[in-house]
């Protein structure tokens, strides 16, 4: 949403901007370039080696995804009479792939589905996790679809050192409880670790998908989206195909009733398919599209709507990191621990409390202010902040406090709906069953 840059998330002046500025006369030299892939998110460097903010319309022009405009949100709101999310509004998801065609599909109550993921990799998510997880909640309340949520254990085992398979799947089981707990509908929502969905509960369609889309993909194609080279596990050469055809409805035709019948899964393999994730995820949605159309069964291109990252503690051009524990506020955090990474994050506000009213604090660079904007809702409250802090009226002292109040209530009422979450409701949301939805309560068509 680059029109609408008022409460600061939306295009704020970056680091990037401002350090541009202290050398006015000669342009920005990078030392290095940001690095963004789905292993490895790296800002870039200016020529002194400062970590720069990073830059998404850089990606998004690199990557040709569009940017999400104004007039898409506003057909959205039109479509479904819903207010735009405040991660639409504020622009934390800021670009996509084809959304307008998943409009198109709403629009004409054609059904369509949901599919999004997260890769175990520790016990327990942190809020930046959260994030896709409530974003991709709120739209299947909104579009009332189904939707498949994938916990690639087997990528972890994979890509991450020292993981065994039954550390990873015992990571899918707690991870799915998080997941549940940010209120899905059962009737609507089936979630899978691949280690045990493909292993036995899939009735060999997710196989078949998966073997069909390999055939189709060289390893030029493969080392073209992930820079593998020789040395690479011939694991890893073959997991993208998993995450790729985990987009087809075909890999799950018992969603839609029938689970063995050869026509159904032809009719199930034409339902388009909309993926919320976060920018460094689109390699693999890119070669799917590349590809959907060449199946067998053709599929159509899955939809894609792309985040931003949310920013780790230490301040623009991190990422929130599960391995890093201070660059994150993680959902199983006591409110003292909140209340102190908070209180030691990087900080907009000026050295001393004179030179901050003298001056004013930068609300743009500001880690809570920053993740006010993620968690607040309420627009003009975030803009009297925002005002308030430029003009050094509002102490950096007294933004810390909002925002600690803020995540100490939203990571408690994580942890009340968790706590609800037992063995026996991960298994009702992880048995591949018949879905329940209703879809456009007013198609336009007739
Ligand atoms: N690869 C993702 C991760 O490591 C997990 C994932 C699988 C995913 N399918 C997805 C994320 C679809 C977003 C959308 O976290």
């Amino acid at each position: 949403m680059a029109e609408n840059a008022s409460t600061g998330l939306g295009e704020p002046p970056s680091v990037a901007a401002l350090s541009v500025a202290e050398t006015a006369t000669t342009p920005a030299k990078h030392l290095t370039e940001q690095e963004i892939n789905p292993w490895d998110v790296q800002a870039g460097t200016d020529e002194h080696g400062n970590t720069l903010e990073f830059d998404y319309v850089a990606i998004s022009q690199k990557w040709n995804t569009k940017l999400l405009d104004k007039a898409t949100l506003e057909r959205f709101e039109k479509l479904t009479g819903k207010k735009p999310h405040r991660w639409l509004r504020r622009g934390l998801f800021f670009s996509h792939r084809d959304f307008d065609l998943i409009l198109d599909c709403y629009e004409r109550g054609d059904p369509f589905m949901l599919y999004t993921g997260r890769g175990p990799s520790a016990g327990s998510l942190h809020v930046g996790h959260s994030i896709p997880f409530e974003f991709t909640k709120w739209l299947q309340d909104v579009f009332d679809v189904p939707l498949v949520i994938m916990l690639t254990d087997d990528e972890k085992f994979l890509f991450k050192e020292g993981l065994t398979v039954e550390a990873v799947k015992q990571f899918s089981k707690e991870n799915a409880k998080d997941v549940i707990a940010m209120g899905y509908d059962l009737q609507k929502t089936f979630i899978y670790s691949d280690f045990m969905f493909m292993g036995s509960g899939s009735n060999g369609h997710f196989y078949e998908n998966s073997m069909e889309f390999s055939k189709l993909v060289n390893f030029n194609q493969m080392r073209g989206a992930f820079g593998y080279d020789g040395s690479t596990s011939s694991g890893r050469v073959f997991f993208p195909n998993l995450q790729c055809v985990a987009a087809f409805a075909s890999s799950y035709p018992f969603i839609w009733g029938d689970d063995i019948e050869a026509d159904r899964k032809a009719t199930t393999a034409a339902i388009p398919c909309l993926i919320p994730c976060a920018i460094d995820q689109d390699p693999y949605f890119r070669l799917v599209r590349d590809n959907s159309l060449r199946m067998p069964r053709p599929s159509p291109k899955p939809a894609l709507i792309h985040s931003k990252f949310l920013t780790s503690l230490q301040g623009a051009g991190g990422k929130m990191s599960a391995s890093v524990p201070m660059s994150a506020i993680f959902l199983d955090d006591t409110p003292n621990q909140i209340k102190k990474k908070i209180n030691a994050s990087f900080s907009g506000g000026q050295e001393t409390l004179e030179l901050h009213q003298e001056l004013g604090g930068n609300p743009d660079v500001d880690v809570p202010y920053q993740y006010l904007c993620y968690f607040e809702d309420d627009d003009e409250k975030l803009d009297r902040f925002y005002d308030a802090y430029k003009k050094g009226e509002m102490l950096t002292g007294e933004m810390k406090k909002e925002c600690i109040t803020l995540l100490q209530s939203y990571v408690k009422g994580f942890q009340e709906a968790r706590a609800k979450v037992t063995d026996d409701v991960v298994k009702d949301y992880m048995k591949p069953r018949k879905l329940e939805w209703k879809g456009n309560p007013n198609p336009t068509k007739s």
